[in-house]
């Protein structure tokens, strides 16, 4: 489904860029140009992002520890 009809953004690319660690829509509107134009698809994508996040789909990031290599 187009969350994003200006950039033709689907919620699909928006849950995969949840994925790869977007968790604000500023980070949709850099990866992806969502909320960029008309701006009307900020609370949709928000709500994607907002559902993402209260699933728990979420990465700690990874820290290399050289004891554990
Ligand atoms: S619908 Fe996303 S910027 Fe217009």
């Amino acid at each position: 489904m187009y969350v994003c009809i200006c950039n033709a953004i689907t919620d699909k690319q928006i849950r995969q860029a949840a994925f790869r660690g977007a968790t604000t829509v500023m980070d949709l509107t850099d990866e992806l140009g969502v909320a960029a134009c008309c701006g009307s698809c900020h609370e949709s994508a928000a709500e994607i992002l907002a559902e993402h996040a209260h699933r728990g789909h979420h990465f700690e990031p990874v820290v290399f520890n050289p004891a554990l290599a």
